[in-house]
């Protein structure tokens, strides 16, 4: 009997999970929509709620799981990359924890968590296999070949996917997080109505959206003013159309990637890949190219603690260790206060 404890904490997703013998018994996640009406993440608000929620949370997954706290073998939190007021609460919650039941602590990289997050479905990725990771501070493109063998192919030259949808979701007035606010206003809307731009860089795997997010923008305000007055009707055009520029970006890349690397699988993960058109786009492509094509279930796309326990024990079953001095942020290991 294996009980692993994963925490995640890098933005305004709180999220514990826990897997017991294999098994995923519990995935809680709390998020934080008290943000939405400053139009995107304030950090010091982030960082004070993760800190009120993190134990309840932790309490609830124990009960959940059937599990007492002295039943856990491994403790796993996210160390980062994310907004690090944010991070450290996770991360030291964690540590005190491992500390306190004397069980092994692990550190898991977030975007790591988010390109194994496809083990969670019961149809699991082979290697090697192409990995598609949309979210909002990342798009990359990537060749998973083991564990412990990842190359990146291609990354994005200005903003991340997620970070495009939400920046135009913004520029319409939709508010935040915009990649389902554009999805809901896209389903009505015409995406063959305005020919936004596609980049083509000089690099054939790598992304850009901040041209497209420009053309977004001078739309706007070449037939609505600065009013931002948009039509109902307009505007949802306006986003069906940016949505499948995007849609289009992205599997422009990975359908080159597939004709250029022999792998067995196409794995679509991170925020954006809750995304209905992306993810009938990614399975369309993996039918024509005679790919398995593997796509999380939405509550393991955006952030979350399952994909965190999950690559956790990947890295505890490989036998990796870590001190409770481990500090991802320089400065802040506790060797410089020796
Ligand atoms: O992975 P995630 O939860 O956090 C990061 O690690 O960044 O991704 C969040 C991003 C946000 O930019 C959000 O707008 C986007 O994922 N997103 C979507 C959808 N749901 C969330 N983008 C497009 N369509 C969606 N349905
Ligand atoms: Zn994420």
């Amino acid at each position: 009997m294996m009980n692993i404890l994963g925490i995640e904490s890098s933005c305004d997703e709180t999220s514990v999970a826990i897997i017991s013998n294999n098994e995923l018994t519990a995935n809680l996640i709390s998020s934080q929509d008290f943000h939405t009406k400053y139009g995107g993440v304030v950090p010091e608000l982030s960082s004070r709620a993760h800190l009120q929620i993190v134990l309840p949370l932790v309490k609830d997954a124990l009960a959940k799981s059937n599990l007492a706290l002295k039943d856990l073998d491994v403790i796993c939190s996210t160390a980062g990359p994310g907004l690090i007021g944010a991070l450290l609460v996770g991360l030291t919650f964690a540590k005190g924890l491992a500390y306190s039941i004397k069980k092994p602590f692990i550190p898991v990289n977030h975007i790591e968590g988010h390109i194994f997050s496809g083990f969670l479905m019961e149809e699991k990725p082979e290697f090697p296999y192409l990995a598609l990771v949309v979210s909002g501070g990342h798009s990359l493109l990537l060749l998973v070949e083991s564990f412990s063998k990842i190359t990146k192919l291609g990354t994005t030259v200005d903003d991340a996917a997620g970070e495009a949808f939400d920046k135009v979701a913004k520029m319409l007035g939709l508010g935040y997080p915009g990649g389902p606010k554009i999805q809901k206003a896209a389903a009505n809307g015409n995406e063959e109505k305005i020919k936004f731009p596609v980049a083509e860089l000089k690099d054939p795997y790598n992304f850009s959206f901040s041209g497209l997010k420009t053309s977004v923008l001078r739309y706007v305000q070449k037939n609505y003013g600065e009013s931002k007055n948009i039509p109902e009707h307009d505007l949802n055009d306006i986003a069906a159309s940016f949505q499948y520029a995007v849609v289009k970006a992205l599997i422009k890349n990975a359908e080159k990637a597939l004709d250029n690397f022999e792998v067995k699988s196409l794995s679509l993960v991170g925020g954006v890949a809750a995304n209905k058109a992306l993810r009938e786009a990614i399975l369309n492509l993996g039918k024509k190219h005679n790919k398995k094509v593997i796509i999380p279930n939405i509550e393991f796309c955006g952030d979350n603690a399952a994909m965190i326990a999950y690559r956790g024990l990947t890295l505890f079953e490989a036998g990796l260790k870590f001190d409770l001095s481990y500090s991802p942020f320089p400065g802040l290991s506790s060797e410089h206060f020796a």
